[in-house]
């Protein structure tokens, strides 16, 4: 099957999930690339859709915001799975002790779920190093030392549990 993982990231994080996820497909047998949502041209030309975005500030970013409302039509069409990436730490929980992969969620993702009904939708841990802040959000939290000393640092993403998923979307596809 030919597959486009399309992503939207910041600083490289999420692409390296996406680029991970379709490394997965292909070892599957599958014919999958990741592309950034805003390069990804196209889309009539595919079996299946992988498309996932980092959370900033509780949203997706705004180029795999718009890669899902634009296509939704075709996206609800077709075999579909969205992940994230955002929660930061080793905590498995909040300080509400809530799960944390479960309160990260972005507010676009229950109108995504109603909108194009993915076959699955999967949050995953991120990473994040302090410098070269973009955006508003970013530069406050450079600007304010408590908010920065707040932020756990450090690459969070769980491999294991990323590549789990694209082998069960593989599996999935045959
Ligand atoms: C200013 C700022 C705001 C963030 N807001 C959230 C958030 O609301 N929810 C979340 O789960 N992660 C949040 N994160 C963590 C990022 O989503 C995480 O670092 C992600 O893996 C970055 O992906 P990227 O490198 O692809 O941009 C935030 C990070 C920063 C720096």
């Amino acid at each position: 099957m030919k597959v486009l993982v399309a992503f939207s990231s910041r600083h490289g994080a999420t692409q390296g999930i996406a680029e991970r996820i379709a490394a997965t497909l292909s070892a599957a047998g599958h014919d999958a690339a990741a592309l950034p949502a805003q390069d990804a041209g196209d889309l009539d030309g595919y079996d299946a859709y992988v498309v996932g975005s980092a959370v900033y500030m509780f949203h997706w970013l705004k180029e795999a915001t718009r890669f899902v409302r634009h296509n939704r039509t075709l996206l609800a069409s077709r075999p579909v799975w969205l992940f994230s990436s955002g929660p930061l730490g080793t905590e498995a929980t909040d300080a509400k002790g809530r799960d944390l992969l479960e309160a990260s969620e972005a507010k676009e993702m229950a109108g995504f779920v109603e909108a194009i009904r993915p076959r699955g939708h999967a949050m995953f841990f991120g990473a994040y190093s302090p410098g070269a802040p973009v955006g508003l959000g970013e530069r406050f939290v450079a600007m304010m030392p408590a908010a920065r000393d707040a932020m756990p640092k450090g690459d969070f993403r769980d491999w294991d549990a990323i590549e789990a998923w694209a082998v069960s979307i593989a599996a999935d596809l045959v």
